[in-house]
Order: structure tokens, then sequence, then C-alpha cells
């Protein structure tokens, strides 16, 4: 038997937050995202700076007119109201270039992606992942998609466990790809990293 589940959590799309729901969200991403990938703890300084730069992604996903993406929608799970997840999913040009996989998903084309998943640590493994993936492929659905795409750095077993459970697929490993990673100073930086683009059908 798994974990016990949450019962008042309540998961809900925000497609247009206003300024104070995007910091209050870069709070949390700071502090379980963030956090995560720092090895569990962060200084005032890598804290403060991460802030800024969180919340100037959270800005940029909304309010910036990118031609490429077409539809954006902020996912966010909450027990109580505290924040205890959240994802985001965004309509935008992408080409899944590569050798491998299908050749529909070399064309370019306007695709369903699902980013920056997480859950708080003290909520996890209580199917909290499970409800915001589920509510971002119904978001996903609603703007006519029938599938949806996301990456996911190789080595993260229990990301990349979550999404085979939930039905995607490897459409494509890139051994070439970067990620994200926290200096000592806050700032992010890119490194090499495989990733895993997976793919569902949600027909
Ligand atoms: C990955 C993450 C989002 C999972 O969130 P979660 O709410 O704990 O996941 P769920 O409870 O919905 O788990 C659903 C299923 O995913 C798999 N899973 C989740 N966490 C797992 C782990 N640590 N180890 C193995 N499998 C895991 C299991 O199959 C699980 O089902 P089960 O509990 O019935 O066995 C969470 O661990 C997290 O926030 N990690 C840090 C950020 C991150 O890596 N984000 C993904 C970026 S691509």
């Amino acid at each position: 038997m798994g974990a016990p589940r949450l019962p008042g959590l309540d998961v809900a799309a925000l497609c247009d937050p206003d300024d104070r729901t995007l910091a209050d969200l870069s709070s949390f991403f700071v502090g379980s995202f963030w956090r995560d990938k720092a090895g569990g703890a962060l200084s005032e300084q890598q804290a403060s700076a991460l802030m800024d730069f969180q919340l100037g992604e959270f800005k940029a996903f909304f309010f910036l007119s990118r031609e490429s993406t077409t539809q954006r929608s902020l996912i966010r799970a909450t027990e109580h109201n505290q924040t205890v997840g959240m994802t985001c999913v965004e309509a935008a040009r992408v080409t899944v270039s590569g050798g491998g996989g299908r050749k529909e998903d070399r064309r370019s084309a306007v695709r369903p992606v699902l980013s920056n998943l997480v859950v708080a640590e003290g909520a996890r493994r209580k199917g909290v992942a499970e409800r915001l993936v589920g509510e971002a492929e119904v978001t996903a659905m609603s703007w006519g998609f029938d599938s949806c795409y996301l990456l996911v750095c190789a080595d993260n077993a229990p990301a990349v466990s979550l999404y085979k459970k939930l039905g995607f697929a490897v459409a494509f490993e890139d051994d070439e790809a970067k990620t994200s990673e926290v200096e000592q100073d806050g700032t992010v930086k890119s490194v090499p990293a495989a990733v895993l683009v997976m793919r569902k059908s949600l027909k």
C-alpha cells in the first residue's frame, strides 16, 4: 500500500496569475525545486538570488509575448491553502530533433510541453505529482492537443518512474543536452546532461 493521499488536496490551473501569486510560487519553487537541486539546503545568498531568478522566469513565462508559444498555464496543488506542488504547461513550437524516434515528432509543430514539476518534500509519494500532471494533460486536451511532451534528466529516477507510470514513453534521448545547476552565489548555470524527451498520447 502507498503512503496516505492528502484528503484536502486541491489542484487548479492558473491561466492569468497576478504578481503576488507568482511571487508566492517563486518562493515555493526556490524552497523545493532549487533546494533539492542544491542538495537539500540553500544559503541566504543563494535563496535570495534564486528568488530573483525564478520570479523573472515565471514572469517571462506568462507576460513575455513569444511568437512560438500560443498558450500557457501554471497548475498549482494546495492543501489547506498551502502550496504543495506545481507544474507549468505551454503550447510551443518545438521539434523533437535527433536521429531516432517517430518521424512525425521531428516535424516542427506546436506541441504542449510540461515543465517545472515539483512537489514539496513533505508531500511526496502521496499522489500530488500524479494529480498535477493529470491536470496539465486535461489543460492540453482543452487546447485541442492529443499528445504532450516533457524533458527530464535521464538520472532523475523518481521523475522518470513517475512519468512512465503515467504513460509517458521515451521519444528521444539527448546525450548532449543541458540542465541547470546552482552556483555557490546562487546564480544558475547550464551544465551538460543526458536528457530524455518523453511523449504521451492523450487519445
Ligand atoms: C518527481 C516528483 C515531482 C514526484 O512527486 P510526488 O508527488 O512524490 O509523486 P507521486 O506521489 O504522484 O508519485 C506517483 C508515482 O511516481 C513514482 N515515484 C514518485 N516518486 C518516486 C521515487 N522517489 N522513487 C521511485 N518512484 C517514484 C511512483 O511510481 C509513484 O507511485 P507510487 O507512490 O504509487 O509508487 C518529486 O519527487 C519532486 O518534486 N522531485 C524534485 C523535482 C523534480 O525532480 N521534478 C521533476 C523535473 S522533470
